[in-house]
Formats: C-alpha cells, sequence, structure tokens
C-alpha cells in the first residue's frame, strides 16, 4: 500500500480537520493508504516528529477548531529560523523519502506553504496542495476553506456594534484580519451592513471618510459603521493601519485603545469614536457549515489526486468546480480584492462608501 504525508502549514484556519478527516479517509478507505502526519506543519519534517494516523484519529474531528497536526508558521526546510537559517532540505528529503519511504505528502496551506510545497516537490518529494487562508487571498481558487467561518464571525461582531454604535450616536470601528487583502472586510461589511469599508487594496482619504460621518449625523442618521481590513492604508503614503499601532510609541497604543484611523478620526469629527480589533477570534472555533462542506470536498479531490499520480498540483475550486492548478503558479502570491470584483459592487449599489473620492 501506498504511505502518504500530511501536515498543516501556516497559521491556522477553521476546517483545518475536516480536510484531514477527508484525505485520510478517502485514502484508506478507497487505496488502503497509509497516513503519516507531520507534527506542526514543517517544523515535523525537519524535527523528525512525524506518526502514523489511525482511521479513530481522523473519526470525530470535523468539527473542531484548529489542527491536530499543529502547525507553524516559521519552519521552513530551506531556511530554519531554528538553526540559524540553515538550509535542512537534503535531510529533510532523506527522511522523507528514505526513512518514512513516503509515495507523497499532502500540504494543507496559503502561499508560504506552497511555495516551501513546490520547492519540495523539485527536490523529489511528490506534492499534492489544499488551498487554506481565512484571508480568501490564494491564487487561481475562488475560495479558500475558513474564509466563511471568518466572516461570520465579523458579521456577528458587526451586528453587536451596530446596535450599541446606534443607541450611543456613535462612530464605531471594526478592524478585521486579511493581511495583504480585504476579502473579509469586504464580505463582512457588506453582510453587517457598514458604511464605510477601508481595504488594502483602495487607499482611503480620511478627510472623505470624515466627510461621511459628518454627513451622516447632520443627515439624522447619526452613527456610522466603519469596517477596516488590518492592512488598510491612508491615501499619502501613511503606513498600514495596524503597523502603525504596532510601531507607534504612544503609550495609548499598547492597550490597543484606539486605532490611527480613531486618532485621525476623532481630531475631524464632533462624534464620539470606538474601536473594536477581532484579531484571532476570526480563526478559531469551528468551522461554518459552509468551510466544512468545502474542506471535505478539497480533501476528498486531494485524496483522488493523489491516486491518480496528479503531483505539484493543488486543489481548487474555480466557477463552482473542482480542479487542480501547479503549485508553482500559486507560490508567494496573492490575489487581491480588483475595483472590479463583484462584492465591490454590490456594496456601492447600497450607498457603501471606500473611503476614495470620486469612487
Ligand atoms: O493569514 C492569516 C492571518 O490570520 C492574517 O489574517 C493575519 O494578518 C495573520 O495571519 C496573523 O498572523 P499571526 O497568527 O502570526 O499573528
Amino acid at each position: 500500500p501506498q504511505r502518504i504525508g500530511i501536515l498543516t502549514g501556516g497559521g491556522d484556519s477553521p476546517g483545518l480537520n475536516a480536510v484531514i478527516r477527508a484525505v485520510a479517509k478517502s485514502l484508506m478507505q478507497d487505496a488502503g493508504a497509509q497516513v503519516i502526519g507531520f507534527v506542526d506543519g514543517f517544523a515535523g519534517m525537519i524535527d523528525r516528529q512525524a506518526r502514523p494516523l489511525s482511521y479513530r484519529d481522523v473519526s470525530g474531528i470535523l468539527t473542531l477548531g484548529g489542527t491536530i497536526l499543529g502547525t507553524s508558521n516559521k519552519a521552513n526546510p530551506f531556511a530554519y529560523h531554528a538553526r540559524g537559517n540553515a538550509d535542512l532540505s537534503p535531510e529533510v528529503v532523506r527522511y522523507v523519502r528514505e526513512e518514512l519511504k513516503l509515495d507523497a505528502v499532502v500540504v494543507i496551506g496559503g502561499d508560504g506553504t506552497m511555495s516551501i510545497a513546490h520547492r519540495l516537490q523539485q527536490l523529489g518529494i511528490p506534492m499534492v496542495g489544499v488551498p487554506k487562508t481565512i484571508d480568501n487571498d490564494l491564487m487561481y481558487t475562488d475560495r479558500t476553506f475558513g474564509f466563511d467561518t471568518a466572516v461570520a464571525i465579523a458579521t456577528e461582531a458587526f451586528d453587536r456594534l451596530h446596535t450599541t454604535a446606534q443607541s450611543h450616536h456613535r462612530v464605531m470601528i471594526l478592524e478585521t484580519m486579511g493581511r495583504y487583502a480585504g476579502w473579509i472586510a469586504l464580505y463582512a461589511g457588506v453582510a453587517g451592513g457598514a458604511d464605510i469599508i477601508l481595504i488594502p487594496e483602495f487607499e482611503y482619504d480620511i478627510e472623505e471618510v470624515a466627510r461621511i460621518c459628518r454627513d451622516r449625523q447632520a443627515g439624522g442618521q447619526r452613527f456610522t459603521l466603519i469596517c477596516v481590513a488590518e492592512g488598510a492604508k491612508a491615501k499619502g503614503g501613511e503606513l498600514a493601519v495596524r503597523q502603525v499601532v504596532t510601531d507607534s510609541p504612544d503609550p495609548l497604543r499598547l492597550g490597543g485603545v484606539c486605532t490611527v484611523l480613531e486618532h485621525q478620526l476623532c481630531q475631524r469629527i464632533d462624534s464620539e469614536v470606538r474601536t473594536a480589533i477581532l484579531g484571532h477570534v476570526q480563526r478559531g472555533g469551528t468551522p461554518s457549515a459552509y468551510d466544512r462542506n468545502l474542506a471535505t470536498a478539497f480533501g476528498a479531490y486531494a485524496a483522488a489526486m493523489v491516486a491518480d499520480g496528479q503531483y505539484g498540483r493543488m486543489a481548487a475550486v474555480q466557477q463552482g468546480r473542482l480542479t487542480s492548478v501547479a503549485i508553482a503558479d500559486v507560490a508567494n502570491r496573492q490575489r487581491t480584492v480588483s475595483p472590479d470584483a463583484p462584492m465591490v459592487a454590490t456594496a456601492m449599489a447600497v450607498g457603501t462608501s471606500f473611503g476614495v473620492p470620486g469612487m
């Protein structure tokens, strides 16, 4: 029987366990394969921590958040941070091919994980990828699992902020994750009825944001909801909001009391402003039904790719259909929100502003 490795790399995402379960169950059931899990992502490949997974190990984990295998977003076999950035790839290849005698490895991860997978594939380890990130920013797949759950959590937070903003006639800012991409802020902002959505792809003008808040106040809508992605940037080359907050010597920032945006707004409007940063709440806990289904479909598809010997490729969904794309094409690249994304038009159709004058 074939021996197939599996690992989860990078930041966790709701649905990882659903993928592990689907890959392992499909392979065990259809091909009678042995499945070996690496502990803590590529750290397990480097530090030789791998264990066989039994059918029982992968049962009852569908609804669990996190990953039963553990993950790491620092361990890179080509530059291992824990050993002076040494290139340990030759040992890794030996361990995987000669000692563990694996026929292939299924890697579940984002663009960074796919970049390592691509290089290991070039060194002779057959790889199959599964796209994972709450940010939804992987190339050539319309969706990644974890995104739907993150959006649902952010939307619920938004709904709660809505009523308190309304009661106190305040400007309420919700900061979402997403790194360099605005997908979570865009989808949660539309679902939560945000008046303003600020995303990294469209640099915002603070004067425009302030004007909207003032106009709403003057027009009798005495509250404003703003959804801001952590990577959002103000026009004029200011750093990303999150980065300014972290780098700022201002002690107010240390308690996360307000963000740059709050600070900028407070200087321009009379309304009170309050900020909430969602952070890792968006990544933890049980996946939504949509993400369980997507993760399970990706896992079963990846197992079929292994059975077919379709290596060096990542499972993807395009226009509602499962397919596969070359891992090399998705490595180290991000899919960001373009101005012609349908949800951008939807947001504008209901009067949501992106903080860009004339847009
Ligand atoms: O890529 C997923 C993500 O949650 C981003 O949205 C966020 O910027 C980053 O990871 C946070 O990383 P960490 O868990 O290392 O703080």
